[in-house]
């Protein structure tokens, strides 16, 4: 099911309000985040919703992260852990012991791929996966081709990821070659799934998305299988898709 938004703004509102409602639950509560350009506004608003509600402990919340680069320690401002420091766990206390990423800089990737799969199912599971999506309809790090039933594996990154990936780094050369990503069999069982499309340059990819079967090579149309998977959009990456499913999906609810 697609929402559109008129703007990234409000999309990025109406998803920091479902994050608020999952990271203060009562019950026991597993999220698994994104990180990227994306999902910046959707953190910010969060912060400022979670501290303009006073001082919150989050006792229920564990939360794991997507993906990381392969070499790059926490340190690193383009791992990331940097990432989720700087744009979240850092600004309202959520403690190290309560996030989880995969390490980049570990010394046996095997072990801890495996790890990372089992540690999320030892918790149940996720009760809610964000996602955004590259150009090339990968969700984590899955790039085109990646196996329907693959775990927390390493991949190497395509020539199009290091591209677009590529603005955030001084010189290409820097952009990592691998990163370890949670697997889409993990992902799909997530309990819910809210994948985030934003930006006019990734129009061709809501088109392509919209029009592919379910097929390995668009690794978000995996998500047509998901029980709850919802698709949330701003206006600019819906223009391609035909104006009826835009005026039929179309939410002012932010
Ligand atoms: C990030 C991740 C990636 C990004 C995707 C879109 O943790 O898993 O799949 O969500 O590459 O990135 P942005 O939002 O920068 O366009």
């Amino acid at each position: 099911m697609y929402l559109v938004f008129p703007t990234h703004a409000e999309l990025a509102r109406y998803t920091s309000q479902k994050l608020k409602t999952l990271m203060l639950s009562a019950v026991p509560t597993t999220v698994g985040l994104a990180t990227g350009s994306t999902m910046e506004p959707v953190y910010a608003n969060l912060i400022q919703s979670l501290q303009s509600a006073g001082p919150q402990d989050f006792k229920q919340l564990v939360s794991f992260n997507l993906d990381e680069y392969v070499g790059l320690n926490r340190q690193h401002p383009q791992s990331y852990r940097y990432y989720m420091q700087q744009h979240l766990f850092d600004h309202i206390g959520l403690p190290d012991e309560q996030t989880f990423l995969p390490d980049g800089s570990c010394t046996d990737i095997d072990e801890q791929c495996a790890w990372y799969s089992q540690a999320i199912q030892q918790r149940g599971g996720l009760d809610f996966q964000l996602l955004g999506i590259g150009t090339n309809g990968h969700i984590g790090f899955n790039e085109p081709g990646t196996p329907f039933d693959s775990r927390t594996h390493v991949v190497e990154l395509s020539e199009q990821t290091r591209i677009d990936n590529g603005r955030f780094f001084d010189d290409f050369a820097e952009v990592p070659t691998h990163a370890i990503t949670l697997g889409i069999a993990d992902i799909m069982e997530a309990k819910e799934v809210w994948l985030l499309i934003t930006g006019e340059h990734k129009a061709q990819t809501v088109l392509n998305y919209h029009r592919s079967a379910v097929d390995e090579n668009m690794p978000a149309s995996v998500l047509k299988r998901h029980p709850n998977a919802h698709i949330l959009l701003d206006q600019a990456a819906a223009t391609l898709l035909p104006a009826e499913v835009q005026t039929h999906y179309r939410t002012q609810a932010a």
